[in-house]
């Protein structure tokens, strides 16, 4: 099928090459002329495991293009909206600029029989707005909603084999059954190898995805909250988490209490769903995710305050190695990361901090110019008073403590993701920290 992928970011660039790969013959569009220039020569622009290959493959196969140019979308039959939401300047609302310039300017090109097929995370009500849009706009084309499920650092692998495919399609019978049609089609081999379908109307489709990420961020709340716990008490959240998680109904997953999570989706997604519900009244429904935000921005800090505290009270010209800046490991974003924020905090203390990550330090400068990058691990490590871990980078979490400790001045680890092995570290003559642990 001929698609449009509109927007090339984390979620479009590697959906318009995932659509090749599987045999559609795909254009991606966006108005950024450096990041169209990179994808056109097969390089993504940004870091994401697998898909400097799959672009490869995908623009040698002939199938996949990129432009900045909308008319270039104008012969294809399914539009997938891919542009970000981010959180709007002052309040906690979505931006929703980009999704209304992106349906602004396809509208014009909408051939008859078109759909427009919604990816991008959007507060409850904006399809139905989009739709209406459309129909009066494009009376032939419709619009669908489809939410993408994908993870950084795993975006390859769930765009070819999502867990589940979400349809929202239109009230209307006959145009619902086309999109239907037209979505199958398109994912024809996710589909035919089982892939559940759920199909919906436009506001639960939208709202599945909000739901499941807030479901995910108060998971992770919940369990950073038991750190909370655990530290007034004693006890070790890492064991507390092993143990609840061996029952089914709670799952292991994403009980990993840390620093807690950040990134363009989580954060600005739950306080996206918190401003929706007010508008719709239903504020005190969503209240616990204001509560789930607390938590999460906390932990930050506790880490923060972790290192003062084994550095003395002070971390004034201490040297204080960070390894990770990324929100997460495999990935290059820096957004609303915790990981850089602990380090802008420790540098507003007066540390020198000395900032390493395997693929985020160019995104994390060009944020904070401020802190001093270093290109590896061993540059950070050198005569460090404090060792910081903040995202777990496999790297990280495969350092030998015996080996580390003859770099470092003072050997003091805090493990802001509790991914290192502590009685290891401890043995190798190290105070190991962990966040929930005793
Ligand atoms: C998240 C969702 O997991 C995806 O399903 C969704 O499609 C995506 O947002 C999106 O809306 O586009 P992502 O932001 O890539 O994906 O990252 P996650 O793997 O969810 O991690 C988010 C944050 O939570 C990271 O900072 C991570 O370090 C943190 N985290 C995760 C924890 O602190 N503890 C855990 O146990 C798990």
């Amino acid at each position: 099928m001929r698609i449009s992928v509109i927007g090339c970011g984390y979620l479009g660039a590697v959906h318009a090459a995932a659509m090749a790969k599987i045999g559609h013959d795909v254009v991606g569009i966006d108005v950024d002329r450096a990041k169209i220039g990179a994808l056109s020569e097969g390089r993504a622009p940004f870091y994401e495991p697998g898909l400097d290959e799959l672009l490869a493959e995908a623009t040698e196969s002939g199938r996949l293009r990129f432009s900045t140019d909308m008319a270039d979308a104008a012969d294809a039959r399914l539009h997938f909206v891919a542009v970000g939401t981010p959180q709007a300047p002052g309040g906690n609302a979505a931006d929703l600029t980009y999704v209304d310039a992106a349906v602004a300017s396809l509208i014009p090109v909408l051939a008859e029989g078109s759909l427009v097929v919604g990816k991008s995370t959007v507060p409850v009500g904006t399809a139905a707005r989009l739709a209406a849009w459309i129909a009066d706009a494009a009376p032939g084309s419709a619009l669908a909603w489809n939410p993408e499920f994908l993870r950084e650092g795993f975006a390859v692998e769930d765009t070819i084999s999502p867990d589940r495919l979400v349809y929202g399609l239109p009230d209307d019978p006959d145009a619902a059954t086309e999109a239907r049609g037209l979505l199958d089609e398109v994912y024809a081999a996710a589909v035919e190898r089982g892939t559940p379908v759920v199909v919906s109307d436009y506001a639960t489709a939208e709202l599945v995805k909000t739901a499941a990420n807030a479901f995910l961020a108060t998971k992770i709340s919940f369990i950073n909250a038991m750190a909370e716990i655990a530290e007034a008490t004693g006890a070790d959240v890492t064991r507390l988490a092993d143990a609840i998680g061996h029952d089914a109904r709670i799952g292991r997953r994403f009980l990993n209490a840390g620093v807690g999570f950040g990134g363009g989706c989580l954060p600005k997604d739950i306080r996206a769903f918190t401003a929706r519900a007010e508008e719709l009244g239903r504020g005190d429904s969503v209240a616990f995710l204001k509560e789930v935000d607390a938590i999460n921005l906390r932990r930050r800090q506790r880490l923060v305050d972790l290192v003062v505290e084994e550095l003395g009270g002070s971390v004034y010209e201490r040297n204080v190695a960070v390894l990770g800046l990324a929100f997460k490991p495999d990935s290059d974003d820096v957004r609303d990361s915790p990981a850089l924020d602990v380090a802008v905090r420790l540098l507003g203390l007066g540390a020198n901090v000395l900032a390493t990550d395997p693929q985020a330090v160019a995104n994390a400068r060009l944020r904070h110019p401020q802190l001093f990058y270093v290109p590896s691990p061993r540059n950070a490590l050198v005569d460090a008073d404090a060792v910081v871990i903040v995202t777990e980078w496999r790297e990280y979490r495969e350092l030998d403590p015996i080996a580390v400790r003859e770099m470092v001045r003072n050997p003091v680890v805090i493990d802001g993701r509790n991914c290192l092995d502590a009685d290891a570290w401890r043995a190798a003559g190290w105070t190991y920290r962990g966040l929930g642990r005793p």
